[in-house]
């Protein structure tokens, strides 16, 4: 594969696509970097196609040259999934950003990829109806990059992750034709599932222009609350025990004492008390349609906490209160990176084995010498690890890290979990793509990439 692009074929472009073409600089360094660490692949030209008929004419052309094109949407992933690291085009999808049309009689949406997820969220609240999956960024990210990525988020641990709604994607091949993957029904046994397999394929094996997702009543209640516990492995062995209690929590998150700390110093919140010792808190909901029901469920809740050590239940008494505690958590990832250079390992095990995942990253931890910050979507098994460079050397950061995080994954493994529940491989974690899989597999992905773009030049260098 060529990996580069030389200045007829930007020329070239730049004529296709008009003012929608960017070559200054500042633009390239712009469009070069997402939220993954300090990374940064600057991208030789940058294009933001209105059309799908421009979209095919760029595939199509960049096929035949051999141009690499790296498809972005917002570019607040965590794996470096939308980083053209061999240069070339950077096709920006942020000027597909109008909902198509909210099909109230069949609950679905029809949506471009370039709109914010809470923006899609907001809208069809106001018909009543609800768009779950809602990761951390939802304020920023874009529904085609949750799709891309799989994106999960608190809610998944009760309404599923994006692949759940996802019916239908109209998508333009790496070789400019435009095709419809599947159809705009809930059943569907009709040859191979393209749709599913587009989701989570990170951009590398087509362009997403159209999404056709499944929406849900939107609930009317729900409930919140904050439990503080004295030992960190507790909360998490409290994770399963709510669920055997035959309650499934709208939200169930953890965090260990320094992600709440570093979180509260970093928006400057007073009001949530954190004791000395305070180790880890549990953030859980529950909604539905009916308060007493509500009601009734966190009584269960607070039933099986009596089994574990928890300091005094915060319950959250109005919105404002509630939207502070949910904030709380979806800041740790902005406040541990505003913290230290660090690490995010996206680890996801079967829930009962959240503890024993927790107590393992910890001795790693002490073996090779570095501080972790955990937290995450527990109800899910999916923890998110935050390895803290603090005053580790760079040589330690550069080179010796990487046997630790391996460590980490063969545990995630051997628990019966994987190396990523809803970040992505991208480009960070594909050098520990073998610890999740064995050759034979990748081999299948290989190829499957290969019947899609034969010439390998949609998002090179990602996921393999
Ligand atoms: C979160 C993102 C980092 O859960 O996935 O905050
Ligand atoms: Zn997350």
């Amino acid at each position: 594969m060529q990996i580069s692009i030389n200045s007829n074929q930007i020329e070239h472009l730049t004529t296709l696509l008009k003012e929608k073409a960017f070559v200054l600089y500042d633009t390239l360094v712009e469009y070069g970097h997402d939220e993954t660490e300090d990374l940064s692949y600057p991208p030789a030209i940058v294009l933001k196609p209105t059309s799908v008929s421009e979209i095919s004419e760029i595939m199509r052309y960049c096929h035949a040259e051999k141009i690499p094109v790296t498809p972005a949407g917002a570019r607040t992933g965590l794996s470096g999934g939308s980083l053209p690291i061999h240069g070339g085009v950077l096709l920006s999808m942020e000027k597909f950003n109008k909902i198509l049309k909210i099909d109230e009689k069949n609950h679905q949406v029809i949506t471009e990829p370039g709109v914010i997820t809470q923006v899609l969220q907001d809208t069809v609240k106001e018909k009543g109806l609800f768009y779950p999956p809602d990761p951390a960024s939802k304020g920023s990210c874009f529904i085609g990059g949750n799709v891309s990525e799989n994106s999960g988020g608190p809610k998944a641990v009760k309404y599923g992750v994006t692949k759940d709604y996802v019916l239908n994607l109209e998508v333009v091949l790496p070789t400019g034709e435009v095709i419809w993957t599947g159809a705009n029904v809930l059943k569907n046994a009709t040859g191979y599932n393209l749709t599913q397999l587009m989701v989570g394929s990170e951009g590398t094996l087509a362009i997403i222009t159209k999404i056709v997702l499944k929406l849900i009543p939107h609930p009317t209640h729900d409930l919140l609350m904050l439990v503080p516990f004295f030992d960190a492995q507790k909360a998490c062995e409290a994770v399963a025990a709510i669920f055997q209690a035959g309650i499934t929590p709208s939200g169930l998150e953890f965090m260990e004492r320094d992600a709440l700390i570093w979180t509260k110093e970093f928006m400057g919140e007073t009001s949530v008390p954190v004791a000395d010792n305070h180790q880890a808190h549990l953030l859980i909901e529950v909604d539905g349609f009916d308060q007493e029901q509500l009601m009734l469920e966190c009584e269960k809740i607070f039933a099986v906490l009596e089994n574990f050590e928890t300091d005094e239940i915060l319950f959250a008494d109005s919105e404002a209160q509630k939207t502070t505690l949910w904030s709380l958590r979806r800041k740790v990832a902005e406040a541990v990176k505003a913290q230290s250079i660090y690490k995010e390992e996206d680890t996801v095990v079967p829930r009962f084995a959240l503890p024993e995942l927790l107590y393992q990253v910890k001795e790693i931890g002490k073996k090779y010498g570095f501080k972790s910050v955990c937290y995450g979507h527990a109800g899910d098994g999916n923890l998110h690890v935050n390895i803290i460079k603090g005053d580790l050397s760079d040589e330690f950061w550069e080179k010796e890290l990487s046997l630790a995080i391996r460590e980490i994954f063969t545990q995630v493994i051997k628990l019966g979990g994987t190396i990523s529940g809803e970040h992505g491989i991208g480009l960070v974690q594909k050098q520990y793509m073998d610890i999740a899989f064995p050759e034979i597999t990748l081999n299948l992905m290989r190829q499957i990439k290969g019947v899609f773009d034969p010439n390998r030049i949609l998002n090179p260098g990602k996921i393999f």
